[in-house]
């Protein structure tokens, strides 16, 4: 038996016994300690700032489920880009927000070379920002429907979805106009089945070779989108996404989906939402190599924003705990409508 250590308390009798190795708090007693000691670091290079783009000039329309969180005109963009670079991020991801005269059932709006997403990249790279530009590649923000790709009506059992093949054509051509536009990293995030295939083939024909892809490879249908779509006005016209997002009840159809993309030609691929998923990013850490990203969805950010405005939980350390909570579990990357913020803290 080993020797039980024996603690006196104040009146010198034995409180408790403890074996005498069992003091995790020496390491907890200084910052000092607890620093060094710390296996999670984050640094602001591997947050990535999502921006809303809107048309206009001198244009910050503010999202009312997402405080903080601004739809902006291509100036504006390149003014706020300025501010992230010089805070340390080093990528941004770009959605386009059109209004609803410019939608119809096949999103073609998304196809324009001339389009607010096109045009922003264009400003920003003009702009000599070094940061790097991903484009979220979908069509649910152009559609008139909301779904994320064309619709179809299945033959037999009357089933109205997303064409799968008619979408994956169509994402082939956007991922070009967004390449030759100037996006650095293509972000394809409709959970069509052979997404990376099709983008990969249509980007190494038109000499994009070098252009890596970030697959949205593990997306679940997910409620917390909904402040997002109040911020791209991509609410599903009818029926959910169900028919192509994951079901939050199936767990090992992640690595399914994730082994999928990377043999597809994924580069980087990515769990979406963030806090909900952290059982699913812990998975995809140990099942495949490539760099893994986590998307702190605009749910989790608005609740977040939401609970802080009323007092009852601390912003700041509520945000830098989700963020450390969700490197801890195996992001690399992790997309946050709080980069900024947690980059000024970091810094
Ligand atoms: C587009 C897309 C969505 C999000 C990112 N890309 C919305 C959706 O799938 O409905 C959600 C991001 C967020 O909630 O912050 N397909």
């Amino acid at each position: 038996m080993r020797p039980k250590f024996k603690i006196q308390n104040s009146k010198g009798r034995q409180a408790v016994s403890v074996p005498p190795h069992a003091r995790f708090r020496r390491l907890r007693y200084s910052p000092a300690l607890r620093e060094m000691t710390a296996e999670t670091r984050l640094h602001p290079s591997q947050l990535i700032l999502p921006l809303f783009v809107c048309a206009g000039r001198g244009v910050r329309r503010a999202v009312p489920s997402m405080p903080g969180v601004f739809r902006l005109s291509p100036d504006q963009i390149v003014r706020d880009l300025k501010e992230a670079e010089k805070l340390g991020l080093r990528a941004f991801i770009l959605f386009g927000v059109v209004d609803a005269r410019q939608k119809n059932p096949s999103g073609s709006e998304a196809l324009r070379r001339n389009n607010v997403v096109c045009e922003t990249l264009r400003m920003v790279k003009k702009a000599g920002i070094r940061m790097a530009a991903i484009t979220d590649l979908c069509f649910c923000e152009y559609t008139s429907h909301g779904h994320c790709g064309p619709i179809t009506r299945l033959r037999k059992t009357d089933v109205q979805t997303v064409d799968n093949n008619a979408t994956l054509a169509l994402l082939g051509r956007q991922a070009v106009i967004h390449a030759e536009a100037g996006a650095d990293v293509i972000a394809p995030s409709g959970m069509m089945d052979g997404m990376v295939a099709a983008i990969r083939f249509a980007l190494d024909r038109a000499d994009f070779q070098h252009l890596p892809i970030l697959s949205y490879a593990v997306k679940y249908a997910s409620a917390f989108y909904g402040p997002f779509r109040d911020a791209a006005g991509s609410a599903p016209g009818f029926g959910d996404r169900r028919s192509y997002q994951m079901d939050g009840r199936r767990r090992r159809e992640a690595r399914l989906e994730a082994l999928a993309d990377l043999e597809q030609g994924a580069d980087m691929i990515m769990v979406k939402p963030g806090l909900p998923y952290l059982d699913i990013l812990r998975d995809l850490r140990e099942t495949a190599n490539a760099p893994l990203a986590s998307y702190q969805v605009s749910g989790e950010y608005a609740m977040i924003k939401a609970a802080a405005k009323n007092g009852w939980i601390d912003e700041e350390c509520v945000m830098m705990e989700t963020l450390t909570s969700i490197k801890r579990a195996g992001a690399d990357l992790i997309l946050t409508y709080f980069a900024r913020e947690a980059a000024r803290l970091l810094n």
